[in-house]
C-alpha cells in the first residue's frame, strides 16, 4: 500500500542541530529530542537491545560507548538504570561538536560514571575492542551514504561484545507521526524542523544492509519496532 511505501531518501537538505547555532537553541533542540526520545520510546529500543547484548557480560565495570550522544539524555538513562541495579556502568559520550558537549555536560554532571569526549564517530579514539558495547541513536541518518558504513564500521571494532544503531524509520506513517509530535509535543523551531526532515534522512532497512556490507559486516540484525517509529540495528562479535 503507497501509504507504507518507504519514501525517498533526502540528501539535498540540511538539519539545523549540522550546522552553527547558538548554545541556547541547542540546548532546547536536545531537550526536545530527550523528551520525544523517551515520550514515544526510541531510548527504551537502545535500552533493551543493549541490555539484552550485555546480559552475560561480566566485566566489572562494563563499559558503554555512546556515539553522537548530543545532550546525553541515553547515557544518563543508562546510568541510571545501572545505579538502580547496584551494576558498576562507565560510560563515554562521544559527540563530535563542542557546543553540544557543553549541553551534556550539565545534563551529565551528576553523573561522574559519564566522560564525555569531543570525537568523530567516523574516527573513534578507542582501540579495537576497547568497550563492552557500543550504542548510537538518532546518529546515522546525519551521515551520507559514502560514510555511513565507516560509522557502523567504527562501532563493530570498538565493541568487544556488540552494537545498538537506533534510528527513524523511513515511511509516509513515520513522517506524519513525527510531524505531528513535534509540533504537539517539541517546542523549538529547530525540533520542527530536524523532526520530519530526520525521517526523510533515515536508512532503510536494506539500505542499512548494504551499508553494512560495505563495512564489511555480515550478520547484523535489523529490528523494526513501527509503534516507537525506530529500528535498531544489532551487531554482535561472534
Ligand atoms: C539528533 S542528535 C542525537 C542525540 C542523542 N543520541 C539522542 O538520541 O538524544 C545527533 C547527534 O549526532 C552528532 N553527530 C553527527 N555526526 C557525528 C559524527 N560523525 N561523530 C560524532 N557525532 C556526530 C551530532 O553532533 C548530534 O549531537
Amino acid at each position: 500500500m503507497a501509504l507504507f511505501r518507504a519514501l525517498p531518501r533526502s540528501h539535498d537538505r540540511a538539519e539545523l542541530l549540522d550546522g552553527p547555532a547558538p548554545l541556547s537553541e541547542l540546548r532546547e533542540n536536545l531537550d526536545d529530542v530527550a523528551r520525544l526520545n523517551r515520550y514515544f520510546g526510541g531510548a527504551s529500543v537502545t535500552q533493551s537491545h543493549l541490555t539484552r547484548l550485555l546480559r552475560h557480560c561480566r566485566s566489572e565495570p562494563m563499559t558503554v560507548l555512546d556515539v553522537g550522544s548530543g545532550g546525553a539524555d541515553i547515557p544518563v538513562r543508562l546510568a541510571r538504570w545501572a545505579r538502580r541495579r547496584g551494576r558498576r556502568l562507565r560510560l563515554i559520550a562521544v559527540d563530535r561538536d563542542r557546543q553540544i558537549l557543553e549541553v551534556a555536560r550539565r545534563r551529565a554532571a551528576a553523573y561522574p560514571e559519564i566522560s564525555l569526549v569531543q570525537a568523530d564517530g567516523l574516527h573513534l579514539p578507542l582501540r579495537a575492542s576497547g568497550v563492552d558495547a557500543a550504542i548510537s541513536s538518532l546518529t546515522l541518518h546525519h551521515l551520507e551514504p559514502a560514510v555511513a558504513p565507516q560509522l557502523l564500521g567504527e562501532m563493530a571494532r570498538v565493541a568487544r561484545i556488540g552494537f545498538v544503531v537506533n534510528d527513524l524509520i523511513r515511511s509516509r506513517v513515520a513522517y506524519a507521526l513525527v510531524w505531528l509530535a513535534t509540533r504537539l509535543f517539541a517546542w523549538h523551531r529547530m525540533s520542527r524542523h530536524d523532526g520530519p526532515l530526520s525521517v526523510l534522512r533515515a536508512y532503510t532497512p536494506e539500505e542499512i544492509g548494504s551499508l553494512a556490507a560495505r563495512a564489511g559486516l555480515s550478520g547484523i540484525r535489523v529490528v523494526r519496532h513501527p509503534l516507537r517509529v525506530r529500528l535498531a540495528v544489532v551487531g554482535v562479535r561472534e
